[in-house]
């Protein structure tokens, strides 16, 4: 699986990883690390984890299973990520947050921890939805100073943040020291972040994906992706899956992509994305489709809450 340089550093980050995230939580503790190990004999190196997922441990098992068969040589051969979740966003909250992370996967350090949300929740509940009542406000620039300690301790190698708008990474960058590796966003063909995607490319952050397939079967997703006739007829006509039709085109746009699937034959499609590309047509009408964002994050907005309209989650950048 190729990578792409994290910024101006030497770091890479491998450009399909496995997602993990599952909601509503459905697969046993069980299924989840057999299927990460499985996803590691198939090549994957990159997992993505949260502390909300309840995937750490599982995630922990497969790695020193992974290590101890021999799948791969050293951890140094896996690019981990976890989240903080909102009820740790508080600047005293992230170092002791990490610690708990890296304990749930047995680790000595992540090679990218990222803030979930630009949402902060009173301390102490690990659920989404959240509770409305416990919003607060989310203060980017102390949250952002305590990602900055976990970094200089080398409890991870890279920090970035998730479901950042440009505006809120503008707001990031004018008080940050390190600016953030990455931001991981909603993207596939029905939702392409072009203007969030320009933004961070000039400033030199990294942007990788969720639901890149439109999250079928998660709390947000919903099958538009998967049955969008004009991906069907571009798959049809190369004799590939609409799903690889959609990561080979996140794999185009020079982004990293996060997929799930917990079924053998779908892991093993979801990397076979490689040795062929989309031709310019196919390129011009992927472009030409309409947009329409799948997760709109209603879960974070309350009237008396800091966002009261989904436009102010996302600085009507919807
Ligand atoms: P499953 O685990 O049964 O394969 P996303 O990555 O956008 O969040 O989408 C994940 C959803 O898409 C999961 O429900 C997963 O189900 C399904 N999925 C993953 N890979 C494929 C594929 N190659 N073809 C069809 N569905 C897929």
């Amino acid at each position: 699986i190729p990578k792409a340089k994290l910024g101006s550093t030497d770091k890479t980050i491998p450009l399909v990883g496995f997602g993990t995230a599952e909601f509503p939580f459905g697969a046993s503790s069980e299924t989840m690390k057999d299927s990460i190990l499985h996803a590691i004999k198939l090549g994957y190196r990159h997992f993505d984890s949260a502390a909300l997922y309840q995937s750490e441990q599982p995630l922990a098992e497969a790695i020193s299973e992974a290590l101890q068969l021999g799948l791969v040589k050293s951890r140094d051969e896996l690019f981990i990520t976890s989240k903080l979740w909102c009820s740790d966003a508080h600047h005293d909250c992230v170092l002791p947050a990490l610690r708990k992370t890296l304990k749930n996967l047995k680790l000595d350090y992540l090679d990218l921890y990222l803030i979930h949300w630009p949402v902060s929740v009173k301390p102490g509940e690990y659920e989404l939805p959240v509770k409305k009542n416990d919003l607060v406000p989310f203060d980017a620039k102390s949250v952002w100073e305590a990602m900055e300690e976990c970094l200089k301790l080398g409890l991870t190698k890279s920090i970035g943040v998730s479901n950042f708008s440009c505006k809120k990474l503008e707001t990031l960058l004018a008080t940050a020291n390190i600016p953030p590796a990455v931001n991981q966003v909603e993207m596939n063909p029905l939702w392409q972040q072009k203007k969030l995607r320009d933004f961070c490319g000039r400033k030199g952050i990294h942007v990788s994906v969720y639901s890149p397939l439109g999250g079928k079967g998660t709390l947000w997703g919903t099958n538009l992706v998967l049955d969008c006739k004009v991906l069907k007829e571009i798959a049809d006509a190369k004799a590939k899956s609409i799903a690889q039709v959609c990561l080979r085109w996140a794999y185009e746009q020079e982004v990293s992509v996060l997929v799930k699937s917990f079924n053998k034959e779908r892991m093993k499609e979801n990397v076979d994305i490689f040795d062929w590309k989309l031709s310019q047509e196919e390129l011009h009408k992927i472009s030409q489709l309409p947009q329409r964002k799948g997760f709109p994050g209603l879960e974070f907005i309350s009237h008396e809450g800091p966002y009261k309209t989904v436009e102010e989650l996302w600085d009507e950048e919807i």
